[in-house]
């Protein structure tokens, strides 16, 4: 791999090499075993042009337990508020002997956008790692939920699996949905209202259910999502008690899906708006090993592309 743009098109051997090479990064993740020197030498600049605290954290924690030099640019500060191009700001900071870019932008394919100038500039030198880019894609994300259901429940082929929310919106459930795919989950779900929900829904292989209580029926993952406010234009909005009543993940909904089933949020969590906090800190949730995984797991992707 030269950059990790998207899951889509991403075969199941790369996907499943991934998590493998995530598997003994956990220790070191979890500071059970001192830092590796895998990035040693490399610098690794963060470019978030939108807010993120586990992404951007995550990120810095695995780049710096593979000993890699790390840049957080602080873009409200930086001199794209004097008008500076996204393009003149990467030429600049190769210039700085960037070795590798992980971006965050609002605009969806920013970070490939990034690519294609790297690549006119003869520099496939430099790796270039989405952190999630408007609608489109959130690759690392979608990487450490497939980790995590691999951990909990080993054997992605025997699962069914709810994605549920405002998934129109979500570049979160576009790499979930296309990883669970690739990695051969039988039954993938969408819970949604019809005005959350993309119009080619039906085409990425899933089974749409607008009865919350229907779709969570027996499934042995609950992947929620969070209202993306921040990429909705007025009418159509619910309010968040109106969500809530409707689509809110509570105790009562829950003890539908298996007794075993696991509760996952990509986070931000809008507690009371799309989860009850009794499910949010419940037994059955697994939210907070998954911003643990993603220490891993981005460690396992950024040592992949510099390999
Ligand atoms: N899941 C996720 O992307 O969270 P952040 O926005 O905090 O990075």
């Amino acid at each position: 791999l030269q950059h990790l743009l998207t899951l889509d098109g991403l075969p199941r051997e790369i996907l499943t090499a991934i998590l493998d090479t995530a598997e003994p990064f956990t220790e070191v993740a979890e500071r059970e075993v001192k830092k590796l020197p895998i990035l040693r030498g490399k610098s690794i600049f963060n470019l978030f042009f939108e807010n993120s605290t586990r992404t951007r954290t995550t990120f810095e924690i695995a780049a710096k337990r593979l000993s890699a030099d790390v840049v957080n640019l602080n873009v409200s500060t930086s001199s794209t508020s004097k008008g500076e191009s996204l393009l003149d700001t990467v030429d600049n900071l190769c210039a700085m002997q960037a070795d590798m870019f992980v971006v965050r932008h609002a605009a969806s394919g920013a970070p490939f956008l990034i690519t294609q100038h790297l690549a006119a500039n003869g520099r496939n030198d430099i790796h270039v790692i989405n952190a999630g880019d408007g609608r489109h894609a959130h690759p690392t994300q979608g990487l450490l939920d497939m980790y995590t259901i691999r951990h909990y429940k080993q054997d992605f082929t025997q699962l069914t699996v709810a994605v549920v929310g405002d998934v129109l919106h979500s570049r979160v459930a576009r790499s979930q949905i296309s990883a669970l795919t690739t990695l051969g989950v039988p039954e993938v779900r969408v819970i949604a209202p019809k005005t959350l929900l993309p119009a080619e829904v039906e085409k990425l292989g899933v089974r749409v259910f607008h009865d919350m209580r229907e779709g969570l029926r027996d499934v042995d993952v609950v992947m929620m999502l969070r209202l993306q406010n921040e990429r909705m234009s007025g009418a159509l909005l619910p309010t968040p008690q109106e969500f809530y009543k409707v689509w809110g993940l509570t105790a009562e909904k829950l003890a539908l899906a298996k007794s075993d089933a696991i509760v996952m949020h990509p986070g931000p969590m809008n507690r009371g708006v799309e989860i009850d906090s009794a499910v949010a800190d419940g037994a059955q949730a697994v939210i907070l090993p998954q911003v643990t995984f993603g220490i891993a797991v981005r460690m396992a992707v950024m040592s992949m592309l510099a390999a």
